[in-house]
Parts: structure tokens; C-alpha cells; sequence
């Protein structure tokens, strides 16, 4: 079973997520997790039982004193199954570092939440030939602070910056050597399957195409999973 995880940003006014809530509850797949990242203001909005709930952010501290954040008890509390950690508009535009990823993804894993640590490199890296360099080092400085334990529920999903809302997409060759040597790298190093999903610029009218990687486990998508007749599309296209 595949993923199609749909990460709203920060998108969507009250209204429109409402009527969206409405149009996602009539959508299902029995090939894909259907699972959708809303803002945190909606997030208690969506409660159907045809998709999991994920949120975008986690605090990287339990319930307390930290003003603006969100607890990752709180979001279980509200059946997030899955949280986003790492995304690049959260590393580059927050200047989140790996010390605030491993803390978010222990927090996760206290509160029984299925981390989705984003990695990927950006144009230069890429251009320069260092994209493999760049995923080693974003992976292993966080899989080296934490157990064995936690790693195995870790999903990382794979996402070059340059592809992120650009309409730019890798080949199919290109994603699929890069997904498996991700994989190879937690194999070899933690001895864990790793399960790995793309996203950048995925959307109704590329996803079929892609859905032949044989690699990928499923598919992040943002600006495309606004629209419920492009996911839709989506769902159907997935196999
Ligand atoms: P995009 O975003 O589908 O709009 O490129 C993907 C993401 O940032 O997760």
C-alpha cells in the first residue's frame, strides 16, 4: 500500500477548509494511505476514518510553557498519526536545525506519532554533483542521536528543494537511483527497510508517470493536494 500524503501548507481560509473537509470525506483508495497534512487550525476539522491525519510541525518539547507551539500530545489527542519534520521551508525559511529535528522525532516517537523526515538537496548542491553528499549528511546527523528503535518508524520523504513548487520534476531514473541509494544507506547503516516517499512539484497530471518508480513508497505532495479534483486524479492514478 502506498502513501499520498497532501501537505496544505499554509493554505486555505476557514470556509474553504470546511468545504473541503466535506469533499475529502467522500474520497477512498484501496490502493493508497490517503493521509492529509491541514494547518493546525483545522486540523481537529478533519476526522473521517477514510484518511489518517498528519500534522505539518510539532514542538520540540511536551505540554508546557512555550508559547505558539503545538505539543506532540496534544496533536495525538486530536488522532495525528503522522508528523512532518525537516521540511525545507522549515529548515531554510525557520532556520530549524537537526538538534530541533531529533527533539521534534523523539517527541513524536514518545507520543506514538509516525515521524516523515523530509530531506533533499537544492539547485547548487544538485548542479555541483553533491546531492548523495547533502542526503548522507541530513539523514545520519539525526539517525545518530537516536535508537534503533526509532529510526525503524521513521518515513523519509525525499524531496529536492529545486522541484518543490517549481513544476521541475527528476526523471524517473534519477528519483529511483536516489530513493534506493537512501535506502541502501539506512540498510547498511542501521539495518532497517526504510520506507521513502518523493515530492516536488507531484501532481494529476505527472503522478502515473512516476507511479512507475519502482522504488518510492508513496508520494508528498503540496501545491496539486489544494485542489480535491486534482487528488482525486491522484488517487486514481496510483497503483
Ligand atoms: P509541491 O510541494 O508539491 O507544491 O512541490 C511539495 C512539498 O513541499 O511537500
Amino acid at each position: 500500500m502506498k502513501y499520498l500524503m497532501l501537505n496544505h501548507k499554509m493554505n486555505l481560509t476557514f470556509a474553504e477548509a470546511k468545504k473541503y473537509v466535506n469533499e475529502f470525506k467522500e474520497l477512498k483508495s484501496n490502493k493508497c494511505e490517503l493521509v492529509v497534512f491541514p494547518s493546525y487550525l483545522y486540523l481537529s476539522m478533519f476526522n473521517g476514518d477514510n484518511y489518517s491525519l498528519g500534522s505539518q510541525n510539532v514542538a520540540i518539547k511536551d505540554m508546557g510553557a512555550l508559547t505558539g507551539e503545538v505539543a506532540a500530545s496534544q496533536l495525538k489527542d486530536l488522532n495525528c498519526k503522522y508528523s512532518l519534520v525537516g521540511h525545507s521551508e522549515r529548515r531554510e525559511i525557520i532556520k530549524e536545525d537537526d538538534n530541533d529535528f531529533i527533539a521534534k522525532i523523539n517527541e513524536l516517537i514518545n507520543n506514538g506519532i509516525i515521524p516523515v523526515l523530509c530531506v533533499g538537496e537544492n539547485k547548487s548542491e544538485r548542479e555541483s554533483g553533491n546531492t548523495y553528499q547533502v542526503l548522507e549528511q541530513e539523514i545520519i546527523s539525526v539517525f545518530s542521536s537516536l535508537d534503533t528503535d526509532s529510526i525503524n518508524k521513521i518515513i523519509i520523504a525525499y524531496e529536492p528543494i529545486w522541484a518543490i513548487g517549481t513544476g521541475l520534476v527528476p526523471t524517473n531514473e534519477d528519483i529511483d537511483d536516489t530513493v534506493v541509494y537512501i535506502k541502501k544507506l539506512v540498510k547498511d547503516n542501521y539495518d532497517i527497510n526504510i520506507k521513502v516517499l518523493y515530492g516536488g512539484s507531484v501532481n494529476d497530471k505527472n503522478i502515473s508517470e512516476l507511479d512507475t518508480i519502482p522504488s518510492i513508497d508513496g508520494y508528498l505532495v503540496g501545491g496539486a493536494s489544494l485542489d480535491i479534483e486534482k487528488v482525486k486524479t491522484m488517487i486514481k492514478e496510483i497503483n
